[in-house]
């Protein structure tokens, strides 16, 4: 799942955090993603401390899907050689990001693919990587980087 580092619960107001933590269900994040919505469109985001940035809650809902799936597959995904995981692949100079941010020195597509496909090629049998939200490292060509936590 392509993500970002907004995905993290970091990113939202600690009071907020429980909408997302331990849903059991794809539903349950639809859930939770529908009652921000209707949060938003009722004009009470701001009194409950949402942020106004959409990339933020909506990522966080990719990551909490994603936590869903690998709780529900994790056995024998791990068994079969398959990986999971939200991908943080910092800034890439692409039509919807160049609209909003500055695109300098950020790289295009085809470049940042080459970490993301190390990843899915050479860690899938890597555990520890197995659901989590990954940020793709870019000190070494091809390589990826960190885990950045849930919280
Ligand atoms: N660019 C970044 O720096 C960056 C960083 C972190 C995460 N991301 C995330 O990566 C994802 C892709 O973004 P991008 O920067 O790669 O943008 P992009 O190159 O402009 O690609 C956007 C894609 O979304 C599709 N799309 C747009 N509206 C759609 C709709 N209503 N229904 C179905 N598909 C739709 C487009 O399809 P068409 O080509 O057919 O229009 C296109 O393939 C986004 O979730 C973005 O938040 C981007």
């Amino acid at each position: 799942m392509v993500a970002s580092r907004a995905g993290s619960l970091r990113a939202l107001a600690p009071a907020l955090h429980g909408r997302f933590e331990n849903l059991q269900t794809l539903d349950d994040v639809d859930r939770a993603v529908c009652a921000w919505r209707d949060i938003v469109r009722q004009g009470l985001a701001a009194g409950q401390a949402w942020p106004e940035w959409i990339n933020i809650p909506s990522k966080i809902g990719q990551v909490a899907a994603v936590r869903v799936l690998a709780r529900q597959r994790r056995a024998e995904d791990l068994r079969r050689g398959i990986l999971i995981a939200a991908i943080s692949p910092g800034l890439i100079d692409t039509g919807a990001s160049r609209q909003w941010l500055d695109m300098t020195g950020a790289p295009p597509p085809d470049e940042v693919a080459i970490p993301l496909l190390d990843l899915a090629l050479e860690a899938a049998s890597d555990a520890a990587f197995y659901g989590g939200l990954i940020n793709l490292g870019r000190g070494e060509p091809g390589r990826f980087r960190t885990l950045v936590p849930w919280i």
